[in-house]
């Protein structure tokens, strides 16, 4: 596991975008898995910046993301497909046929996971994984549990996890109970990975990902046997190390 150590978010963004940026520059067709979240919306903000000065080129790049909200149409502004419009897609010249969020309404459960790790298969794998962190130390929707998830699952979501989204919604009733993720074996499985964290908020679970026992009741932790993860956090997330 390889530490950047940013001051701040400003600076974590603009180093996770480096790290990216140099993916698309080196493989134009790369295969990106990609997040959602307050953590990452920095470093989509620097990409946009890159391209709009004509350093990046995202015609060919593909995407998978890491997860959706069940019941949620892609149209809902808090589902996750709106996310990465609003917040990427629709201010670079990526194809929209390239990218690829897990569909939430997807009636059959066990259907739409096997599609999706099928289609991750089929794409050739991800090249580069971008991760932010919960602060009960998931990555994608994978919640703390007994065991670590393989692929592709509809998970029900932890009362913190809930806790942690409902600033997005109107009350706490409102945020979606389900989700559908990535599994952890999905996420090891990509070549390279980008975890971005920022805030107090997020100093146990950094502390577990870079110091902690491995577990499955901080998922995170099983970074700590991906040979190529690097992790970029600020002063405010590395403050209980
Ligand atoms: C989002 C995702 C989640 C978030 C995590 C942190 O696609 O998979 O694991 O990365 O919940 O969320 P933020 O960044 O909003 O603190």
């Amino acid at each position: 596991m390889r530490l950047i150590r940013a001051k701040d978010y400003d600076e974590l963004s603009a180093i996770a975008a480096r790290v990216i940026g140099a993916q698309v520059t080196l493989k134009p067709n790369c295969v990106l898995g990609l997040a959602t979240g307050s953590s990452p919306e920095g470093t989509y903000k620097e990409l946009i910046a890159a391209y709009n000065r004509g350093e990046l080129d995202f015609s060919q790049v593909r995407t998978v993301n890491l997860d959706e909200y069940v019941g949620l149409e892609p149209t809902h502004d808090q589902s996750y497909a709106y996310f990465m419009r609003d917040r990427f897609f629709d201010h670079v010249n990526i194809d929209l046929k390239n990218t690829n969020v897990p569909d939430g309404m997807n009636p059959d459960p066990a259907a739409e996971c096997a599609r999706y790790d099928a289609l991750i298969q089929s794409m050739g794998g991800i090249d580069l994984q971008l991760l932010g962190i919960g602060p009960n130390g998931h990555i994608g929707f994978n919640e703390p549990g007994d065991t670590f998830s393989l692929g592709t699952q509809q998970i029900k979501l932890t009362q913190s996890t809930l806790e942690a989204n409902k600033r997005f919604f109107a009350s706490i009733d409102d945020v979606p109970t389900h989700a559908r993720t990535m599994g952890i074996r999905d996420i090891m499985q990509a070549r390279r990975i980008l975890l971005v964290a920022s805030g107090e908020n997020k100093a146990q679970a950094v502390k577990g990902l870079l110091t902690g026992a491995i577990s499955p009741q901080m998922p995170c932790t099983i970074l700590q046997y991906h040979p190529d993860c690097i992790v970029v956090a600020d002063e405010a997330a590395l403050s209980a190390l």
